[in-house]
């Protein structure tokens, strides 16, 4: 009876793991606002839709993005960068919810970074097969803000490298409602998304959705 009641306990409450010095895992930390952030999602993508970007050596990109945010992170064969319209409408990006934000700065907070304040949110979406190589992100201003990610639908496999491209990642699994902030001495380790194996998600079907927050500027 008590086994039993302890794990239904631990089934509810998000978790916390320490990844790295300065990198947490909260686990099911967004599942509570999971029908929140699913339907400013839809309203995200009603304005601003999803597109395959471009890299600058001219690769279209496996995960599908958009942002919001008073600024978006875009690649196109001109670079990297952020840009406070989107270049497809050249319309400003859909404002940050409010869901959106606070959930990010309660994540940042438990993971050591209170204060935070994101100016941009990346939304990447993969389909079955989609990955993300290695990479750092390194076009923001401030590396003293962290990086707040919160996966969506699908489970994935998120690689969680080193500062030298060349260190082994560590593999974790995150699953829907999982929140990693890493910043301090990991802000600058190289990351990225091991393809994505296919499945149906309850609740958002053949697709893993991951938010990404940042300090831009
Ligand atoms: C990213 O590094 O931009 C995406 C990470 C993820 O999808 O979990
Ligand atoms: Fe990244």
């Amino acid at each position: 009876m008590t086994a039993d009641l302890f794990e239904g306990v631990a089934a509810v409450l998000p978790s916390r793991e320490v990844m790295a010095e300065g990198a947490v895992l909260l686990r099911g930390f967004a599942r509570p606002s999971e029908s929140e952030l699913i339907a400013a999602l839809r309203d995200i993508e009603g304005w601003a839709p999803f597109r395959h970007m471009v890299t600058p050596g001219g690769h279209s990109m496996s995960v599908a993005m958009t942002n919001c945010g008073g600024l978006g992170w875009v690649t196109d064969r001109g670079g990297y960068r952020y840009d406070a319209n989107d270049p497809e409408t050249a319309k400003p990006w859909p404002a940050m919810p409010a869901a959106f934000r606070q959930l990010a700065v309660q994540a940042a907070a438990q993971g050591g970074f209170p204060g935070f304040s994101p100016d941009a949110c990346l939304i990447n979406r993969y389909e079955p097969g989609a990955r993300m190589s290695l990479h750092q992100d390194k076009d923001e201003d401030d590396f003293t803000a962290p990086i707040v990610s919160m996966s969506l639908g699908l489970p994935a496999i998120f690689l969680f490298g080193g500062l030298k491209r060349a260190d082994k990642p560590r593999r974790f699994r995150l699953e829907h409602g999982d929140v990693v902030v890493w910043g301090g001495p990991t802000r600058l380790v190289f990351h990225g998304v091991a393809p994505l194996a296919d499945g149906k998600h309850a609740l958002l079907g053949r697709q893993r959705i991951n938010l990404t927050f940042r300090k831009a500027r």
